[in-house]
């Protein structure tokens, strides 16, 4: 980018206030569930901030020029946190939980789990407008949120890995039996939640069932 390396920075740090800002916020949105209802339904929380040169190559994959305007207006996930949850109920239900968030703006929701990609990327993604509040004036930066459960996580670094991003298009049967896995991934999901439900009629008054950890 041909703009001050200052300018630069200014707005970098826009984002990694925001970025902060988001974490403490889900972090206590998701504590809050957990007081609730007795459950963590999330396993763990990723976040990062696209590095410069990822944002170029961004914006030259999407035939733009490398201007600071069209990386504020067209790169949605300059920030980007992951929340990966058990099973598919929690997904929504952390949804609904960030949607109701007054602190949280929801700009866009792609719901790609009723309606998965045409590679079969399953994930429920929210681009939302966090407030940060400067000395003078109040200024909105966007995120991309991406929810999901661990299979689904499972399927897309799998696929990441093997596929996505690949600057040539990958061979049609390797598209073919990723999509055909994102299939058993989906029905997976599916099982694993109607045997949650199951298990969720007995009150076993187990203390330690909300968390894997030693
Ligand atoms: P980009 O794909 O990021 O250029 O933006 P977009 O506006 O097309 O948004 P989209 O919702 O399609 O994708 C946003 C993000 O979702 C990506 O950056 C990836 O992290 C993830 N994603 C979307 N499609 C796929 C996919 O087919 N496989 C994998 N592994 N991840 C995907
Ligand atoms: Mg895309």
């Amino acid at each position: 980018m041909n703009t001050p390396r200052k300018q630069v920075a200014e707005v970098m740090l826009k984002y990694d206030f925001a970025k902060r800002i988001l974490e403490t916020q889900l972090q206590i949105l998701i504590k809050e569930f957990e007081f609730k209802h007795g459950y963590n339904p999330v396993e763990h929380i990723k976040s990062r901030i696209k590095s410069e040169s990822s944002i170029i190559a961004k914006l030259k994959r999407k035939n733009y020029e490398c201007t600071m305007e069209n990386m504020q207006n067209h790169i949605h996930d300059i920030i980007g946190i992951r929340l990966v949850c058990s099973f598919l109920s929690d997904v929504y239900d952390i949804v609904e939980v960030i949607k109701s968030s007054k602190q949280i703006t929801i700009k866009e929701e792609k719901d790609y789990i009723n309606s998965p990609k045409e590679s079969g990327y399953i994930s429920y993604h929210l681009i939302v407008l966090i407030p940060i509040y400067l000395h003078d004036t109040t200024e909105y930066v966007e995120a991309e949120i991406q929810i999901r459960t661990i299979a689904m996580d499972f399927w897309a670094s799998l696929d990441h890995k093997m596929r996505y991003k690949f600057l040539g298009e990958s061979p049609k049967e390797v598209k073919e039996e990723l999509y055909q896995c994102s299939l058993d991934i989906k029905a997976l999901d599916k099982r694993m939640n109607e045997l949650n439900q199951f298990i969720n009629k007995y009150d076993c008054n187990n203390e330690d069932v909300g968390s894997n950890k030693l």
